[in-house]
């Protein structure tokens, strides 16, 4: 079985969803940067092994990143999972996990990199608004996409009912994700990714809002 160690700041309610999977993956640990992440205790009551590297000590990015990765490697993880890892990797890192690091982006990229997506999404006026599950590479929410899902937006939606709407929707598409990276059926080729017998594609990727 392959292993996995997810990283988080915060709520941690997609590593929740990963959990909840209950995929054939091993978790080997959640790794926050914040000591208070709301995740971690989360993490502890399902007896997963969690461990803290604060970032506020650390006086470069650099260093940071050396002492992450060495707790990671620790763990001999085949996949790094950023779960709302609300921090700006290094080249080093990212290179020293080519095609074992994977991110979800609120947002369906390339389309809306960076912060504060739900609001830039309802400034710009999309119809169409979601979320991106991708390998990472040192372009920040860049990379090659393994899935997305769409949602609708709405006249009266609000920055927060729009995030509940495409949340719903990371909590679907990243367990997929990991579903098909446990079952060894993901493949990197020229910059994209191929899901081998991806029969599943189909429902994973209907719209919501479509009937079945
Ligand atoms: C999610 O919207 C994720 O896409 C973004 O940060 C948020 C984290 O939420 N990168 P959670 O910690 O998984 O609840």
């Amino acid at each position: 079985m392959k292993t996995i160690v997810i990283l988080i700041s915060g709520r941690g309610s997609n590593m929740q969803a990963i959990v909840e999977a209950q995929l054939p993956l091993k978790i080997a640990a959640v790794i926050s940067n914040k000591p208070d992440a709301e995740g971690l205790a989360y993490a502890q009551a399902k007896g997963i092994a969690t461990a803290v590297i604060d970032h506020r000590p650390h006086t470069t990015r650099e260093a940071f990143d050396q002492e992450l990765m060495r707790c990671i490697d620790a763990y001999a993880p085949d996949l790094v999972v950023l779960a709302g890892f609300m921090r700006i990797l290094t080249e080093d890192f990212v290179l020293h996990y080519s095609e074992r690091l994977i991110n979800i982006h609120p947002s369906l990229l390339p389309a809306f990199p960076g912060l504060a997506t739900h609001r830039r999404a309802l400034e710009a006026g999309v119809k169409i608004h979601g979320c991106t599950v991708h390998f990472v590479t040192p372009v920040v929410d860049h990379g090659p996409i393994v899935v997305q899902a769409a949602v609708p937006v709405q006249r009266d939606d609000t920055v927060q009912s729009l995030a509940a709407r495409v949340l719903q929707q990371e909590h679907q598409i990243y367990p997929q994700a990991l579903r098909w990276f446990a079952e060894d059926r993901l493949r990197i080729q020229q910059g994209q990714v191929n899901v081998r017998d991806a029969a599943t594609l189909d429902t994973a990727l209907r719209s919501p809002w479509e009937k079945s």
